[in-house]
């Protein structure tokens, strides 16, 4: 299958995370990795999978919100769907914070709306670059899950 892992970043963690993240999916299927503010909605349309990730921040004054890239691309996903489409999402944050992953919880709203099919659960990465052995351990075990859903 094709798939497309879009991502925004402030400090390179989820850029990183959907490396690792394209890396196991491309055993078996055709990855592409691109910034979601560097995405038209059009170009969607030739992926069977869309992978979301962004960290959580501040935005618009409430804590635990996906990326301003990600609210752009909202904007301009305006009037359009992910009819058919089947979509995974992940998170990076840090459970210090009031509302952790928050963004996951947004997005997957947003997947709602624009009528994808969330096809695993979401995938929540807490302290990436702290904590990296168990977030590695994490991330293959997420792409197991998906490599199994995409196989059904
Ligand atoms: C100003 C600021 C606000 C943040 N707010 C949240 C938050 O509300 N919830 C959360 O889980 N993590 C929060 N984080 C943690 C980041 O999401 C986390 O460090 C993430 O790994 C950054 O990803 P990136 O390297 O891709 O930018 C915040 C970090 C900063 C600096």
């Amino acid at each position: 299958m094709n798939i497309g892992i879009f991502y925004a970043t402030n400090s390179g963690g989820t850029e990183m995370a959907s490396q690792m993240i394209a890396d196991h999916l491309s055993s078996k299927h055709t990855v592409n990795v691109k910034r979601i503010i560097d995405t038209e909605p059009n170009e969607l349309s030739s992926y069977d999978v869309i992978i979301l990730g962004s960290p959580s921040w501040d935005y618009d004054g409430k804590e635990g919100q996906p990326h301003d890239d990600f609210w752009e691309f909202k904007r301009k996903m305006e009037g359009k769907t992910l009819e058919g489409k089947k979509v995974a999402i992940f998170g990076l944050g840090d459970s210090s914070y009031k509302i952790f992953t928050g963004s996951v919880d947004v997005m997957e709203e947003w997947v709602k709306q624009w009528n994808g099919s969330q096809i695993i659960p979401s995938l929540r990465i807490d302290k990436f670059y702290y904590q990296q052995a168990e977030n590695t351990e994490l991330i293959e075990e997420w792409c197991k899950q998906l490599l199994a859903a995409l196989s059904q």
